[in-house]
Order: structure tokens, then sequence, then C-alpha cells
């Protein structure tokens, strides 16, 4: 047997020491952590100035987070890891997209036809109609869909002191047909967050800080898994440098003009499953 290098025996110790941790999976994701985080500083073996930079880069995301925004989150999202989580727990139906720091619980109920959008919101309005049905058979299934989308400012109401309360946020329910109707805003696009560190690590990697134009989705339904999706607009540019890596092929919504307004018909498609409601990034809420 090969004399145990120094470095092993740290990993080694580590692991044992998280090994009675009495739930498996808690014990395994700690474990898994271990694993991974000290092959990463074995392979790049970080130097104590770089060092030092990760962990202050840390305590400015704390700096940066707070009830109504995570800068945490923001940094997974620009990393590619919430959507890559959303794609590794989903594989069906496709075109499930990561929530966001964005979502809000407790969204206005509205009326089949009702709009988001204040009357004095800014911007063209979209009549967006469709169905909720179950993946295989197709049948129609009563859901709500949480809905929320940016202004054309690029601000959320939370971010915007100018919007009223819940503004471009609201809850709808399917018919016995599966189908709803609502008005919202022809989306725009708008960076992300852009004055924290996260902020910082898109700058100095050149990228671009844009979300292109979308509105999100959470279709919930009793007994079947929740489908939390965005839809683009067919043609955006925006779409292949989405900052956070979601928007794709599986998300495009055919924005069109009918009868002298925009028109937008998109279905949902359900699998049998656990009805959940994600938990929403902004907490007891604080205009800004
Ligand atoms: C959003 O679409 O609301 C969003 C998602 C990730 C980062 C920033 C914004
Ligand atoms: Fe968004």
């Amino acid at each position: 047997m090969h004399p145990q290098s120094e470095t092993d025996r740290v990993t080694e110790r580590s692991l044992a020491a998280y090994a009675n941790i009495e739930n498996t999976r808690i014990r395994e994701l700690v474990q898994g952590l271990i694993r991974h985080t000290h092959a990463y500083v074995k392979e790049f073996k970080p130097t104590d100035e770089e060092w030092e930079f990760a962990w202050t880069f840390m305590a400015n995301m704390a700096k940066f987070t707070r009830e109504e925004r995570n800068e945490y989150l923001l940094l997974f999202d620009v990393l590619g890891v919430s959507q890559l989580i959303e794609t590794v727990d989903h594989q069906r139906p496709a075109g499930y997209a990561l929530v966001g720091p964005f979502y809000r619980a407790n969204a206005p109920a509205r009326k089949r036809g009702e709009s988001i959008a204040s009357d004095d919101t800014a911007g063209d309005r979209v009549r967006v109609t469709g169905k909720v049905y179950e993946i295989d058979s197709g049948a129609p299934i009563r859901a709500t869909l949480d809905v929320w989308q940016a202004a054309t400012n690029g601000l959320y109401e939370n971010q915007d002191k100018d919007q009223p309360d819940y503004n471009l946020r609201g809850r709808f329910e399917t018919d016995d047909a599966g189908t709803f109707e609502l008005i919202a805003l022809m989306p725009t696009a708008y960076p992300a967050p852009t004055d924290g560190p996260v902020g910082e690590l898109v700058r100095v990697s050149h990228r671009s800080p844009y979300r292109p134009a979308h509105i999100h989705f959470i279709v919930i339904a009793p007994n079947y898994e929740t489908f939390v999706t965005q839809v683009f607009v067919k043609g955006d540019k925006m779409i292949a440098s989405d900052v956070v890596f979601t928007a794709s092929d599986e998300m495009i919504g055919d924005f069109h003009r009918e009868n002298g307004e925009w028109r937008l018909s998109y279905d949902f498609r359900l699998k049998a499953g656990v009805s959940k409601i994600p938990k929403a990034p902004i907490g007891r809420w604080r205009k800004i």
C-alpha cells in the first residue's frame, strides 16, 4: 500500500468527521461537497491571496443579501447552476426554467382575461391564451398559473418605487377545459442586478448582464409536478446569451399581431407527480 499523503489524510479525516449525520441524504450531500471542494483545491492549489479573495468575495455577497435580494441565488444563476438543477431534476416535460430572484409569493388572484399591468404601466399589452393539459393523455387540467414579469424600464415592482404593489404579478385559474386567458405586457429584456459582487464577476467576464425578454409562469395543480417556466420571444437575438443560461428552444412563444393587438397562444403540459410551490426568494417585502 502506498503511504498516504498529508493532503489525502486531511480529506479522509474531513469526510470521516461527517460520517455520523443520521439523515442519509444530508450525509451524502455534505460528504459530496467535501469530496468535490477538496478535489478542486488539490487541482488548483489556491494561493493564500486567492483564498483571501474568495472569502472576501463571499463576505461581500453577504453584505448584498437581504430579504428582498439574494446575491447567492444570483451567483448560482449566472454560473449556470440553477438552470442545471432544473434540467437534472426535470427531464420531462421540457422547458423547466429557474425561478429566479424576483418571484414573490401570494400574487393577487385575478379574473380570467384580467391584466397583470396597472392601467398606468407603460408598454404594449399582449393577450395570452392557452391550455394546461396532461402530457400523455392530453386531458385538460384545472390549474393555477402564477405569472410575473418586469416593466418596460427593466424593473420588477419590488425594485421600483413607482410601480404599485404586486404590479405585473397575478394568479389565474384554468377552466374545466384547462384554458386560460390573461393580459400581460409585451416583455422587455433587462439586466440582472449588476451593482453587487455578481455584477462584478459578469463584468470582468465581458458577459452581457441581460436576460432576453420573457414572462415567468409557474403552473400548479394538485397531483401534478409543478411546472416552472419562462416564455421568450421568437427571434430574440439575446436568447443565445441569456446571462443565466435558461432561454432555450423549448420556451419560445410566437408573439404576433392579430386583430389589432399582440397575441400569444401558449400551452403548458404537466405530468403526474407532487405539487409544490417554490420558495419565494423575496421575503418580507419592502419598497426600495
Ligand atoms: C429573472 O428572470 O427574473 C432572473 C433570473 C435570474 C437572474 C436574474 C433575473
Ligand atoms: Fe425575469
